[in-house]
């Protein structure tokens, strides 16, 4: 599969090379340009190449979002994500520090109302970068492997970002809708930044 990653930093850098790892080619992308991405492409090897935002987005059959949720710049064009899985790994923090209150809605019903006609999952937005870095086991069954949280309004799209998570060596656990799935996922609830396993996730959530 073709992933487009914007943002290359922690979370950015961290699922491009777990998807890599797993076999897929991968675009990743910044605020300063490919050029500046030079060194953690070489680092990635052959299936990882360094473009800008949008060609990125259009490079993906999946587009992942790893950049801050307050730069709505960072973005990419709508046309260009229009009819793709759009995995939102953002979480609405304030540039100093603290969460925007966002009333009735979540940040990823926010991503989607600026991304029109593409198809919002959020999940690794509860996952520390290290811990998705570290944590993955292929070899355990998926109950024993640490879960990977995921919200979204499509079944179709979240079985193939569940597949996607598996490959890495984790196992998705669905939280819902994006409306009421995104709430569970969002900081500080009981889920955000708990490195637990799917069993354990599974009864934390009563499913
Ligand atoms: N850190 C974690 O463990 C973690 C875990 C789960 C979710 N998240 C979420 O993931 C998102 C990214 O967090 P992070 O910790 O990975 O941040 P980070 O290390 O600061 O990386 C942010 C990335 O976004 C890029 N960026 C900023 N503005 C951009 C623009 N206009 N166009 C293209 N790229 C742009 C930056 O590029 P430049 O450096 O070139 O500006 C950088 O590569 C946040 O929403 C965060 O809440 C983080």
């Amino acid at each position: 599969m073709k992933i487009g990653i914007i943002g290359a930093g922690k979370i950015g850098a961290t699922t491009a090379q777990l998807f890599v790892k797993a076999g897929h080619a991968v675009a990743i992308s910044n605020s300063r340009g490919p050029e500046s991405l030079q060194e953690i492409v070489k680092k990635l090897g052959d299936n990882a190449i360094a473009l800008s935002k949008n060609d990125a987005a259009a490079f993906g059959e999946i587009v992942l979002l790893a950049t801050p949720w307050s730069k709505t710049e960072a973005l990419p064009d709508p046309q260009l994500v229009k009819d793709k899985i759009v995995i939102d790994a953002m979480n609405p923090y304030k540039p100093g520090g603290g969460l925007y209150k966002l009333s009735n809605s979540t940040s990823s019903e926010e991503t989607a109302r600026k991304l029109p006609g593409a198809i919002i999952v959020k999940a690794f937005n509860t996952k520390n970068f290290k811990h998705l870095e570290l944590g993955g086991r292929k070899d355990l069954p998926l109950q024993e492997r640490k879960a990977i949280f995921m919200a979204g309004d499509s079944i179709e799209a979240k079985a193939k970002i569940s597949r996607l998570i598996e490959e890495i060596g984790f196992a998705a656990v669905d939280t819902g809708n994006l409306h009421d799935g995104g709430e569970l996922q969002q900081p500080g609830t009981k889920i955000y930044n708990n490195d637990i396993t799917c069993a354990e996730a599974r009864g934390l959530l009563g499913k």
